[in-house]
């Protein structure tokens, strides 16, 4: 029996995609559904040409009732990845997949975590602070935003001259070569 997996995004959905081709044939695990709370994002075009299921999320099916999991649950889903999605996990959730849920972070945790810290906005600091290296990682998702136990990280050299762009442009790479891997090390290793 395959072991099942969701996706959560708010965006584009790249890594969501590497994710999706990772386990299309896979003996261990397969993508059942794909969740996102936008309303047009690309990551719906990926779960389109992978034939998944997908899902929107609102604040009243995932704030504000337990709808989600509710479905989670009624379609047996084992384990949870958050692939570029930028809405908090609410406590209930954190508990429902406690162990079970991991998170890619586009630098190299604790520095440059937490509230507002996603996407551009870490690529900015991380400019701005003139780091000689960034990276991404790989953690489980407690209530506290990017505070879960870290599973991988994987790290890059800047140059000076690296804009924000460039440096996002560097650790997206470090996330395609890496995600899909790491969960399924975590999620098929005892297989
Ligand atoms: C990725 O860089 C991911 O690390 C980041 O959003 C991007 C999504 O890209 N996630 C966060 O900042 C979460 N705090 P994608 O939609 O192309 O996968």
């Amino acid at each position: 029996m395959h072991k099942r997996i969701a996706i959560l995004a708010s965006g584009g959905g790249s890594n969501a995609e590497k994710i999706l081709a990772h386990f299309q044939q896979h003996d261990c695990a397969r993508v059942d559904l794909i969740a996102c709370n936008r309303k047009e994002a690309g990551v719906y075009n990926h779960a389109e040409t992978y034939g998944i299921d997908t899902f929107r999320l609102t604040r009243a099916n995932f704030y504000e009732s337990d709808e989600f999991i509710q479905l989670l649950k009624s379609r047996h889903i084992d384990f949870v990845v958050l692939a570029g999605f930028l809405w908090f996990i609410p406590q209930q959730m954190v508990h429902a997949f406690e162990n079970r849920m991991v998170n890619i972070h586009p630098g190299l945790l604790p520095k440059y975590g937490g509230k507002g810290m996603y996407g551009h906005h870490v690529h900015e600091a991380v400019k701005a602070a003139g780091e000689r290296e960034s990276g991404m990682t790989i953690h489980w998702v407690n209530e506290a935003y990017d505070e879960g136990n870290i599973i991988f990280q994987d790290r890059v050299a800047l140059d000076p001259d690296d804009s924000p762009d460039d440096i996002a442009r560097k650790v997206l790479m470090l996330e395609h070569r890496n995600y899909a891997r790491v969960v399924e090390e975590v999620l098929c290793g005892d297989q």
